[in-house]
């Protein structure tokens, strides 16, 4: 039977491990998947390049015009088999995953401005179904009713330990000390920002990946999501 192709939002902390398994997922439904928090990255990471944020300061007029002409894309990377973030059409997966541009997206993200221009267009990448979307306000704020909603969590150390291999496998010189502030620091200014602060909602199913393998995750969501469609959604 064809089953509806639904809107899945993946919300939770910074380094839940959220993408991976949200690529995975996506693979095993055939479903798009859709990294929110490159957008908030990209953004970041012009806004940086642009001279526009100057001492914490953000001139307004010029993130205005920025916004306006920014296009964001995803296109599959056969050498990795992940899907990298383009920016006006050029690669910039290697800019936006850096502590310099992690250190400020917090801070681009908590602006209303910011948060408007991408929550429009994630609506309109997800408008017809089929797709994985991961962020922090996918299923509070961007698909309120969205077909199934999860919440990623782990322990702040878990999460360092994470980011922090990920980098230095990437050839980054960061300390772990410096990568456990910055997910704390994210953790904070993500929970308590005025605009769509990140939230568990009522009907989202929390998945804590401090004792999971990615594998078990993926099988643990797919079980919740084959019983929805038996539910006939
Ligand atoms: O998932 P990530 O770590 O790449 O996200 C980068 C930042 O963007 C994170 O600090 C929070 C913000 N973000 C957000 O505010 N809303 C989203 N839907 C996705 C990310």
């Amino acid at each position: 039977m064809e089953h509806k192709r639904l809107i899945i939002a993946v919300d939770g902390y910074s380094s839940t491990g959220k993408s991976t398994v949200s690529k995975r997922l996506a693979a095993r439904l055939g479903y798009t998947y859709i990294d929110t928090g490159a957008m908030y990255r990209m953004v970041t990471y012009r806004v940086m390049r642009d001279g526009i944020l100057r001492d914490g300061q953000v001139d307004d007029d010029r993130l205005k015009r920025l916004l306006a002409g920014m296009t964001f894309d995803f296109r599959y990377n056969a050498l990795t088999g992940c899907h990298d973030a383009y920016l006006d059409g050029k690669n910039v997966e290697e800019e936006i995953r850096g502590l310099a541009v992690s250190n400020q997206v917090s801070l681009i993200a908590s602006l209303p401005r910011v948060r408007e221009v991408l929550v429009a267009k994630q609506r309109e990448m997800g408008r017809e179904g089929g797709v994985v979307m991961d962020g922090r306000d996918i299923g509070s704020v961007v698909f309120p009713r969205a077909g199934v909603k999860f919440f990623m969590t782990a322990s702040p150390e878990t999460r360092a330990r994470r980011r922090h291999e990920e980098m230095m496998g990437k050839g980054e010189t960061v300390t772990y000390e410096e990568v456990e502030a910055n997910v704390r620091q994210r953790d904070y200014t993500d929970a308590h920002r005025a605009a769509s602060p990140l939230v568990k909602t009522a009907d989202a199913i929390e998945i804590d990946t401090s004792r999971m393998t990615i594998e078990e995750e993926v099988e643990q969501m797919l079980a919740v999501i084959h019983a929805r469609h038996a539910r006939g959604n």
